[in-house]
């Protein structure tokens, strides 16, 4: 069985100014584990192509040591399916802080999927779960408009890729792109809810296309669901090659926050009431699978530290 473990210490550096493990952080140990594993499977380069979900259950905090267990589900031609989960190391006792699922896929060095040697056996639901995969990401790649048109309460983060971001093959490193999409949507959470939040859950999100060092990175964030105490913020994520004049389409995705209080419970926050039609669309689909991401990630939380 392909399977790693990667032990991490939340150190102060690590965490936000109310003493948590940073969402952004968090999510990166998860992916560099489940890139770890993958550079056993696929002996070489390769690329985050999608997460499924990454789930924020549980908080770290400062002296907890976090082991990421990154387990292979299935391998295809040149994809690889990797379930991780981050466990918390508390006072001699370990309960599940996170779980998340993504797919890689074995890279040449033009970037161009290549085929692997490694066989890990698929079944049907992980078959099913490849089929929905390349159907969403289908349906991402056929709206490459702007986010924020249109939507009532929304931010641009715009930054420049150095070296520092980047993999060895010159492109953004996929664990740096969390980095910066947890902080740039907790900012418009933040604004939103005029207060403190933390992220629950990061969605499902297809990468089409790259961000190569030297590119400019920008992430349009917008509310686009408010509940009683928690907020959905949706994203777009686009490259700038500000050479070529090109704004290319990276991917899209929703990070769930819920606002907290200074004890770090959950407060109540202002409703958004849909401006337009459009607005009210998106909110009614967020609605939907809000729910459906809910009751998976009960399934989930009972998931063992094994
Ligand atoms: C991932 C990437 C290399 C796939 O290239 P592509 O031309 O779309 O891929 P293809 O349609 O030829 O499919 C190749 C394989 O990738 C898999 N794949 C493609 N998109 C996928 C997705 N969204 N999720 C899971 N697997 C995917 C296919 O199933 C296929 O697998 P197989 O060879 O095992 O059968 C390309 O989309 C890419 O470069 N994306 C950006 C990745 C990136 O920058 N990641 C870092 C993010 S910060």
């Amino acid at each position: 069985m392909y399977r790693t473990e990667t032990f991490y210490n939340v150190f102060p550096w690590h965490t936000n100014h109310f003493g948590s493990l940073h969402g952004g952080i968090y999510m990166s140990w998860l992916i560099d584990s489940a890139g770890i594993l993958m550079s056993s499977v696929s002996q070489g380069n390769y690329l985050l192509a999608s997460v499924d979900y990454l789930y924020l259950v549980k908080p770290a905090r400062i002296d907890d040591v976090v082991r990421v267990i990154a387990e292979a589900k299935a391998s295809w031609r040149s994809s690889v399916e990797i379930e991780v989960r981050g466990c918390i190391k508390r006072n001699g006792k370990e309960e599940l802080g996170a779980i998340g699922l993504m797919s890689y896929v074995a890279v040449d060095e033009n970037g161009r999927p290549r085929p692997i040697k490694a066989e890990i056996p698929s079944n049907p639901d992980a078959e099913l779960r490849r089929a929905r995969r390349l159907e969403r990401k289908k349906l991402t790649a056929e709206d490459t408009s702007e986010l924020l048109p249109g939507m009532t309460f929304g931010r641009s983060y715009i930054r420049t890729i150095y070296p520092e971001h980047g993999f060895t093959n010159g492109i953004l490193y996929a664990g740096k792109m969390y980095t910066m999409l947890d902080e740039a949507l907790a900012i418009v959470a933040k604004l939103y809810s005029k207060g403190n939040t933390f992220t629950a859950s990061a969605g499902a999100v297809d990468f089409l296309n790259p961000v190569r060092i030297g590119d400019i990175l920008e992430i349009q964030g917008a509310i686009e669901y408010t509940g009683n105490t928690s907020l959905d913020v949706g994203a777009k994520i686009f490259a700038i090659n500000h050479f070529r004049g090109t704004k290319t389409l990276v991917g899209r995705t929703v990070f769930s926050f819920v606002a907290i209080d200074d004890q770090g419970k959950p407060r109540p926050i202002n409703k958004l009431e849909p401006a337009s039609e459009y607005e009210r669309r998106i909110m009614e689909m967020r609605l939907k699978e809000r729910e459906e991401r809910i009751k998976i990630g009960k399934t989930l939380q009972q998931r063992e530290c094994q």
